[in-house]
Protein backbone atom coordinates (compact mmCIF):
# COMPACT_ATOMS: atom_id res chain seq x y z
CA UNK A 1 0.00 0.00 0.00
CA UNK A 2 3.14 1.83 0.23
CA UNK A 3 3.14 3.34 -3.35
CA UNK A 4 -0.62 4.59 -3.12
CA UNK A 5 0.72 7.15 0.16
CA UNK A 6 3.48 8.28 -2.47
CA UNK A 7 1.33 8.23 -5.19
CA UNK A 8 -1.84 10.17 -3.68
CA UNK A 9 -0.10 12.20 -1.08
CA UNK A 10 -0.67 15.42 -2.71
CA UNK A 11 -4.09 14.92 -3.96
CA UNK A 12 -5.44 13.84 -0.88
CA UNK A 13 -4.24 16.97 0.62
CA UNK A 14 -5.71 19.01 -1.97
CA UNK A 15 -8.84 17.06 -1.22
CA UNK A 16 -8.71 18.24 2.58
CA UNK A 17 -8.18 14.76 3.24
CA UNK A 18 -6.19 13.37 6.04
CA UNK A 19 -3.00 12.03 4.12
CA UNK A 20 -1.10 9.56 6.11
CA UNK A 21 -0.40 5.99 4.83
CA UNK A 22 -2.90 4.65 6.98
CA UNK A 23 -5.48 7.46 6.19
CA UNK A 24 -5.29 6.68 2.49
CA UNK A 25 -5.02 2.85 3.17
CA UNK A 26 -8.35 3.23 5.49
CA UNK A 27 -10.49 5.51 2.67
CA UNK A 28 -9.72 3.27 -0.11
CA UNK A 29 -10.77 0.22 2.05
CA UNK A 30 -13.86 2.11 3.33
CA UNK A 31 -14.77 3.20 -0.37
CA UNK A 32 -13.67 0.48 -2.57
CA UNK A 33 -15.18 -1.14 -4.68
CA UNK A 34 -16.50 1.67 -6.86
CA UNK A 35 -18.97 0.49 -9.58
CA UNK A 36 -17.62 0.94 -12.87
CA UNK A 37 -20.52 3.09 -14.03
CA UNK A 38 -20.20 5.79 -11.33
CA UNK A 39 -17.68 8.79 -12.17
CA UNK A 40 -15.09 9.48 -9.77
CA UNK A 41 -16.51 12.79 -9.27
CA UNK A 42 -20.12 11.26 -8.57
CA UNK A 43 -19.31 9.05 -5.91
CA UNK A 44 -21.18 10.15 -2.93
CA UNK A 45 -18.39 10.41 -0.43
CA UNK A 46 -17.13 13.55 -1.78
CA UNK A 47 -18.21 16.77 -0.58
CA UNK A 48 -19.28 19.57 -3.14
CA UNK A 49 -16.29 20.97 -3.16
CA UNK A 50 -13.95 17.81 -3.70
CA UNK A 51 -16.70 16.64 -6.63
CA UNK A 52 -15.80 19.88 -8.11
CA UNK A 53 -12.21 20.29 -7.72
CA UNK A 54 -12.18 16.49 -9.29
CA UNK A 55 -14.76 17.35 -12.39
CA UNK A 56 -12.56 20.54 -13.26
CA UNK A 57 -9.63 19.46 -13.17
CA UNK A 58 -10.89 16.21 -15.42
CA UNK A 59 -12.69 19.12 -17.45
CA UNK A 60 -9.21 21.00 -18.01
CA UNK A 61 -7.36 18.28 -18.60
CA UNK A 62 -4.61 19.49 -16.00
CA UNK A 63 -1.07 17.66 -16.54
CA UNK A 64 -0.94 17.76 -12.63
CA UNK A 65 -3.59 16.28 -11.56
CA UNK A 66 -5.43 14.04 -13.89
CA UNK A 67 -3.50 11.51 -14.29
CA UNK A 68 -3.38 11.26 -10.39
CA UNK A 69 -7.33 11.36 -10.43
CA UNK A 70 -7.43 8.62 -12.70
CA UNK A 71 -5.19 6.28 -10.61
CA UNK A 72 -7.23 7.05 -7.62
CA UNK A 73 -10.51 6.08 -9.59
CA UNK A 74 -8.29 3.07 -10.76
CA UNK A 75 -7.34 1.71 -7.43
CA UNK A 76 -10.92 2.50 -6.00
CA UNK A 77 -12.47 -0.01 -8.72
CA UNK A 78 -13.71 -3.50 -7.65
CA UNK A 79 -11.24 -5.34 -9.82
CA UNK A 80 -7.95 -3.28 -9.29
CA UNK A 81 -5.33 -5.70 -7.71
CA UNK A 82 -8.28 -7.87 -6.20
CA UNK A 83 -6.29 -11.23 -6.32
CA UNK A 84 -9.26 -12.73 -4.32
CA UNK A 85 -11.45 -14.73 -6.40
CA UNK A 86 -14.55 -15.73 -3.87
CA UNK A 87 -15.13 -11.87 -2.85
CA UNK A 88 -14.09 -9.96 -0.27
CA UNK A 89 -12.26 -11.51 2.93
CA UNK A 90 -14.25 -10.02 5.94
CA UNK A 91 -12.14 -10.31 9.38
CA UNK A 92 -12.74 -9.66 12.50
CA UNK A 93 -9.90 -7.96 14.43
CA UNK A 94 -10.56 -8.16 18.19
CA UNK A 95 -7.85 -6.34 20.55
CA UNK A 96 -7.72 -7.95 23.66
CA UNK A 97 -7.42 -4.89 25.92
CA UNK A 98 -9.49 -2.27 27.00
CA UNK A 99 -6.97 0.36 27.50
CA UNK A 100 -8.16 3.65 25.85
CA UNK A 101 -4.46 4.02 23.95
CA UNK A 102 -3.92 0.47 23.53
CA UNK A 103 -1.15 -0.44 21.29
CA UNK A 104 -2.91 -3.27 20.68
CA UNK A 105 -6.25 -1.50 19.48
CA UNK A 106 -3.77 0.20 17.32
CA UNK A 107 -2.36 -2.65 16.36
CA UNK A 108 -5.58 -3.66 15.16
CA UNK A 109 -6.47 -0.36 13.32
CA UNK A 110 -2.83 -0.35 11.70
CA UNK A 111 -4.30 -4.08 10.23
CA UNK A 112 -7.33 -2.55 9.12
CA UNK A 113 -5.95 0.51 7.03
CA UNK A 114 -3.25 -1.71 5.63
CA UNK A 115 -5.95 -4.52 4.63
CA UNK A 116 -4.21 -5.64 1.42
CA UNK A 117 -6.79 -5.19 -1.79
CA UNK A 118 -9.75 -7.73 -0.98
CA UNK A 119 -10.08 -8.25 2.86
CA UNK A 120 -12.14 -6.01 4.77
CA UNK A 121 -10.91 -5.77 8.36
CA UNK A 122 -13.51 -4.49 11.25
CA UNK A 123 -12.17 -3.90 14.84
CA UNK A 124 -13.61 -4.75 17.59
CA UNK A 125 -12.77 -4.59 21.56
CA UNK A 126 -14.23 -6.77 24.23
CA UNK A 127 -15.48 -3.64 26.12
CA UNK A 128 -18.98 -4.05 28.63
CA UNK A 129 -18.15 -8.01 29.23
CA UNK A 130 -18.39 -8.71 32.68
CA UNK A 131 -16.17 -11.61 34.23
CA UNK A 132 -17.18 -14.79 33.87
CA UNK A 133 -19.52 -15.95 36.61
CA UNK A 134 -21.17 -19.13 35.93
CA UNK A 135 -23.97 -18.02 38.48
CA UNK A 136 -24.39 -15.39 36.35
CA UNK A 137 -24.60 -17.27 33.20
CA UNK A 138 -27.64 -19.71 34.80
CA UNK A 139 -29.17 -16.71 35.94
CA UNK A 140 -29.04 -14.45 33.43
CA UNK A 141 -27.40 -16.31 30.27
CA UNK A 142 -25.04 -14.95 28.28
CA UNK A 143 -24.35 -11.09 28.76
CA UNK A 144 -25.61 -9.02 25.68
CA UNK A 145 -22.20 -7.88 24.57
CA UNK A 146 -20.92 -11.68 24.39
CA UNK A 147 -23.99 -12.12 21.94
CA UNK A 148 -23.01 -9.01 19.45
CA UNK A 149 -19.26 -10.26 19.90
CA UNK A 150 -20.33 -13.46 18.72
CA UNK A 151 -22.48 -12.18 15.83
CA UNK A 152 -19.67 -10.13 14.78
CA UNK A 153 -17.60 -13.39 14.80
CA UNK A 154 -20.34 -14.90 12.92
CA UNK A 155 -20.64 -12.42 10.37
CA UNK A 156 -16.92 -12.69 9.75
CA UNK A 157 -14.55 -15.16 7.70
CA UNK A 158 -12.40 -15.41 10.43
CA UNK A 159 -10.72 -13.80 13.34
CA UNK A 160 -7.85 -12.01 14.18
CA UNK A 161 -6.65 -12.01 17.40
CA UNK A 162 -4.66 -9.16 18.70
CA UNK A 163 -3.38 -9.70 22.04
CA UNK A 164 -1.36 -7.91 24.71
CA UNK A 165 1.26 -10.05 26.95
CA UNK A 166 0.62 -10.06 30.85
CA UNK A 167 3.52 -11.77 32.67
CA UNK A 168 4.67 -13.57 29.83
CA UNK A 169 1.74 -15.39 29.19
CA UNK A 170 -2.02 -14.75 27.82
CA UNK A 171 -3.83 -11.57 29.97
CA UNK A 172 -6.85 -12.32 31.91
CA UNK A 173 -9.08 -9.59 30.05
CA UNK A 174 -9.14 -11.74 26.54
CA UNK A 175 -9.55 -14.88 28.11
CA UNK A 176 -12.21 -14.18 30.41
CA UNK A 177 -13.48 -12.89 26.71
CA UNK A 178 -12.89 -15.80 24.68
CA UNK A 179 -14.05 -18.12 27.62
CA UNK A 180 -17.41 -16.44 27.50
CA UNK A 181 -17.94 -16.60 24.15
CA UNK A 182 -16.95 -20.53 24.44
CA UNK A 183 -19.62 -20.72 26.19
CA UNK A 184 -22.16 -19.28 23.98
CA UNK A 185 -21.29 -21.67 21.37
CA UNK A 186 -17.94 -23.07 21.20
CA UNK A 187 -18.36 -24.71 17.82
CA UNK A 188 -20.21 -22.33 15.95
CA UNK A 189 -17.81 -19.46 16.84
CA UNK A 190 -14.15 -21.02 17.01
CA UNK A 191 -14.33 -24.71 15.26
CA UNK A 192 -12.84 -24.88 12.47
CA UNK A 193 -12.72 -21.05 11.91
CA UNK A 194 -9.73 -19.07 10.18
CA UNK A 195 -7.78 -17.32 12.94
CA UNK A 196 -4.86 -15.61 13.02
CA UNK A 197 -2.69 -13.71 15.90
CA UNK A 198 -0.46 -10.60 16.69
CA UNK A 199 0.16 -8.71 18.94
CA UNK A 200 2.04 -5.89 20.66
CA UNK A 201 3.82 -5.40 23.99
CA UNK A 202 6.30 -3.05 25.12
CA UNK A 203 9.07 -5.87 26.06
CA UNK A 204 11.97 -7.09 23.73
CA UNK A 205 10.14 -10.14 22.59
CA UNK A 206 6.29 -8.72 21.71
CA UNK A 207 4.08 -10.90 22.81
CA UNK A 208 6.49 -13.79 22.32
CA UNK A 209 5.45 -15.74 24.98
CA UNK A 210 1.72 -15.15 25.18
CA UNK A 211 1.35 -16.05 21.91
CA UNK A 212 2.71 -19.08 23.01
CA UNK A 213 0.90 -19.41 25.94
CA UNK A 214 -2.69 -19.24 23.96
CA UNK A 215 -1.84 -22.40 21.86
CA UNK A 216 -3.27 -25.00 24.33
CA UNK A 217 -6.57 -23.16 24.63
CA UNK A 218 -6.68 -22.49 20.60
CA UNK A 219 -6.44 -25.88 20.53
CA UNK A 220 -9.40 -26.66 22.42
CA UNK A 221 -11.15 -24.45 20.74
CA UNK A 222 -10.51 -26.00 17.49
CA UNK A 223 -9.79 -23.06 15.41
CA UNK A 224 -7.74 -23.13 12.70
CA UNK A 225 -4.81 -21.42 12.83
CA UNK A 226 -2.76 -19.07 10.61
CA UNK A 227 0.91 -19.66 11.42
CA UNK A 228 2.59 -18.90 8.25
CA UNK A 229 4.48 -16.11 9.88
CA UNK A 230 4.48 -13.56 13.01
CA UNK A 231 3.85 -10.32 13.98
CA UNK A 232 5.59 -9.21 17.76
CA UNK A 233 5.43 -5.41 17.86
CA UNK A 234 8.09 -5.28 20.20
CA UNK A 235 8.76 -2.34 22.32
CA UNK A 236 5.69 -1.03 21.28
CA UNK A 237 5.84 2.54 23.04
CA UNK A 238 8.00 3.27 20.28
CA UNK A 239 6.51 1.49 17.38
CA UNK A 240 3.35 3.84 17.27
CA UNK A 241 3.06 7.52 17.09
CA UNK A 242 0.87 9.43 19.78
CA UNK A 243 -1.86 9.16 16.91
CA UNK A 244 -1.76 5.20 17.43
CA UNK A 245 -0.10 4.98 13.74
CA UNK A 246 2.27 1.95 13.46
CA UNK A 247 5.40 3.92 12.78
CA UNK A 248 7.77 1.30 12.67
CA UNK A 249 8.80 0.17 9.22
CA UNK A 250 10.54 -3.00 9.87
CA UNK A 251 6.68 -3.60 11.83
CA UNK A 252 4.73 -2.38 8.88
CA UNK A 253 6.48 -4.70 6.40
CA UNK A 254 5.83 -8.08 8.76
CA UNK A 255 2.37 -7.09 9.29
CA UNK A 256 1.53 -6.41 5.83
CA UNK A 257 3.25 -9.63 4.95
CA UNK A 258 0.96 -11.02 7.65
CA UNK A 259 -2.09 -9.99 6.23
CA UNK A 260 -1.34 -11.01 2.53
CA UNK A 261 -0.35 -14.31 3.42
CA UNK A 262 -3.31 -14.77 6.13
CA UNK A 263 -5.45 -13.59 2.91
CA UNK A 264 -4.71 -15.69 0.76
CA UNK A 265 -5.01 -18.54 3.84
CA UNK A 266 -8.23 -17.71 4.47
CA UNK A 267 -9.22 -17.30 0.75
CA UNK A 268 -8.05 -20.94 0.28
CA UNK A 269 -10.23 -22.32 3.25
CA UNK A 270 -13.22 -20.78 1.56
CA UNK A 271 -12.27 -22.38 -1.93
CA UNK A 272 -12.11 -25.54 0.11
CA UNK A 273 -15.50 -25.04 1.92
CA UNK A 274 -16.91 -24.38 -1.28
CA UNK A 275 -15.80 -27.52 -3.45
CA UNK A 276 -16.98 -29.49 -0.82
CA UNK A 277 -20.73 -28.32 -0.51
C1 LIG B 1 0.10 -7.02 34.54
C2 LIG B 1 1.02 -6.69 33.41
C3 LIG B 1 1.97 -7.56 33.02
C4 LIG B 1 2.80 -7.28 31.94
N1 LIG B 1 3.68 -8.21 31.51
C5 LIG B 1 4.37 -8.01 30.37
C6 LIG B 1 5.19 -9.04 29.81
O1 LIG B 1 5.29 -10.12 30.32
N2 LIG B 1 5.86 -8.78 28.65
C7 LIG B 1 5.77 -7.56 28.03
O2 LIG B 1 6.39 -7.39 26.97
N3 LIG B 1 5.00 -6.56 28.52
C8 LIG B 1 4.30 -6.75 29.68
N4 LIG B 1 3.50 -5.77 30.19
C9 LIG B 1 3.49 -4.47 29.54
C10 LIG B 1 2.51 -4.45 28.38
O3 LIG B 1 3.20 -4.86 27.23
C11 LIG B 1 1.96 -3.04 28.22
O4 LIG B 1 1.23 -2.68 29.37
C12 LIG B 1 1.11 -2.90 26.98
O5 LIG B 1 0.83 -1.53 26.81
C13 LIG B 1 -0.20 -3.69 27.09
O6 LIG B 1 -0.90 -3.66 25.86
P1 LIG B 1 -1.97 -2.54 25.49
O7 LIG B 1 -1.19 -1.28 25.22
O8 LIG B 1 -2.64 -3.05 24.27
O9 LIG B 1 -2.90 -2.36 26.65
C14 LIG B 1 2.68 -6.04 31.29
C15 LIG B 1 1.71 -5.13 31.70
C16 LIG B 1 0.88 -5.45 32.73
C17 LIG B 1 -0.20 -4.47 33.15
Amino acid sequence: MSDNFFRFHDLFAQLGLPNSRDAIAAFLNQHRPLPNDVLLADADFWDESQAQFIREKKLEDSPEWTQLIDQLSEALRENSGNRNMFGTCRVLALSGSLRHSSFNTALARSAQAMAPQGMNIEVATLHGIPLYDADLEASEGIPAAVLKLKAQILDADALLMVTPEYNNGVPGVFKNGIDWLSRADMKAVFAKRPTGMIGASMGGFGTLSSQAAWLPTLKMLGVTLYSGNSVLVSRAQNAFDAQGELMDDSSRKNLSAYLNGFNEFVQLIKIAKLKSR
